[in-house]
């Protein structure tokens, strides 16, 4: 910190903004236009920044073995806040918008082949919440384009020690599939001597709902009926993808389906959460492309990706693909399965 004792700096020092301030490109003398483009970039990054800092206290509250019930709503509120800076960065983009497609013409050249494609702080946050490699368009490796610029000196070695470190650990989406897996179920506790038995069983009672929900939905055509087939099917492919129960899976159906039982109000809460913070990452990846669209349309990018297309394909990234599968599969309230040792979860249905 410059000048200034704990307690006792100025405004400008508290926040370093004369060093902040001198940032924005006003020694190279750029034009309105290009201030403000480097201002929103900016801006990003340092949302960036902050998006990182609340995810990895997330990853790490559900890091721990067994995950403290008391910490889940801290996480919850480090999701939340995450996205609502989501949202914000979203509607940023109209900010860039006011930029002509001519006005960003004039000084695009000089960006050479700098590109948000190098946000590294973005590559980031995707690996700390559990992108995989395998998803990403091309089966690229984020990597890569972080070891190749490691070569131009320690600045990026360092970026780069970064990714790999945050490579290394579990993410989000992997701890919290964990902690998934152990959701107590119809009142069988995980790795408890019968719970592979009970799970089955409510995985089974669970499948002839859909059935019969399938069934019933099947006669009106024959196309119909082909895609209900295939619709059950892929629900038991869901729930059992190797014959058996997955109990990950099996732990989110059954908190998606009873999310009424106080004892499963955080959880639903958690999840919940990060529903909605990858539907906001998924809307600000969209109309990111919907701006480049119109700035500069079809276009190759500076980081020489295909530009909008690739930006559009970002858009079907699902971390949480789990959590967006088990919707597909959920019965209404009156066909699923009557729960059993409903004390266990702190609630006495009207029907005992
Ligand atoms: C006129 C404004 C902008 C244009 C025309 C633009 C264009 C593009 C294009 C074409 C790509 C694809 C990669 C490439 O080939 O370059 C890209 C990627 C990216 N841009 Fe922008 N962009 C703009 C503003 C921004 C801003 C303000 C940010 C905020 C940090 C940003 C962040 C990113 C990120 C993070 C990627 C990588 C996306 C991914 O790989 O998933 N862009 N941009």
């Amino acid at each position: 910190m410059s000048g200034g004792d704990y307690g006792n700096w100025t405004y400008s020092e508290y926040l370093n903004l004369n060093e902040l301030l001198a940032l924005q490109g006003e020694d190279r003398g750029v034009s309105a236009d290009e201030m403000h483009f480097i201002i929103v970039h900016q801006t990003f990054e340092l949302w960036f920044k902050q998006v990182i800092k609340e995810l990895s206290e997330v990853r790490d509250i559900l890091g721990q073995v067994p995950v403290p019930e008391d910490e889940i709503p801290r996480a919850v509120e480090h999701l939340g806040r995450t996205t609502e800076i989501f949202r914000l960065m979203a509607n940023q983009w109209t900010v860039l918008e006011t930029l002509t497609p001519q006005g960003f013409l004039a000084f695009r050249d000089g960006l050479g082949s700098a590109s948000g494609f190098e946000s590294y702080q973005m590559r980031e946050f995707e690996i700390l919440l559990g992108l995989e490699d395998a998803d990403r368009i091309g089966g690229m490796d984020p990597l890569e384009t972080f070891r190749r610029m490691a070569k131009r000196g320690e600045e990026h070695r360092e970026v780069l020690a970064k990714l790999e470190d945050a490579s290394s650990r579990p993410s989000l989406a992997e701890s919290l599939m964990l902690w998934v897996e152990r959701t107590p179920i119809m009142g069988s506790v995980f790795g408890s001597d019968n719970d592979q038995e009970s799970v089955m069983q409510y995985v089974d009672s669970h499948l002839e709902a859909h059935k019969g929900i399938c069934d019933a939905a099947s006669g009106s055509s024959e196309m119909m009926a082909a895609r209900m087939k295939a619709s059950h099917e892929s629900a038991i492919s869901f729930l059992k993808p190797d014959g058996v129960p997955s109990r990950m899976r099996a732990g989110l159906l059954f908190i998606e389906s009873y999310r009424e039982l106080p004892l499963l109000a955080w959880p639903r809460k958690l999840i919940d959460a990060i529903v909605e913070l990858e539907e906001s990452m998924v809307k600000w990846r969209h109309s990111h492309a919907r701006m480049v669209e119109r700035i500069m349309g079809r276009r190759i990018g500076t980081g020489g990706t295909s530009g909008v297309d690739y930006l559009d394909a970002t858009s079907e990234y699902r971390i949480f693909k789990d959590l967006w599968a088990v919707r597909t599969i959920l019965v209404k309230p009156q066909m699923r399965p009557e729960l059993v040792n409903s004390e266990f979860y702190g609630y006495h249905s009207t029907n005992e």
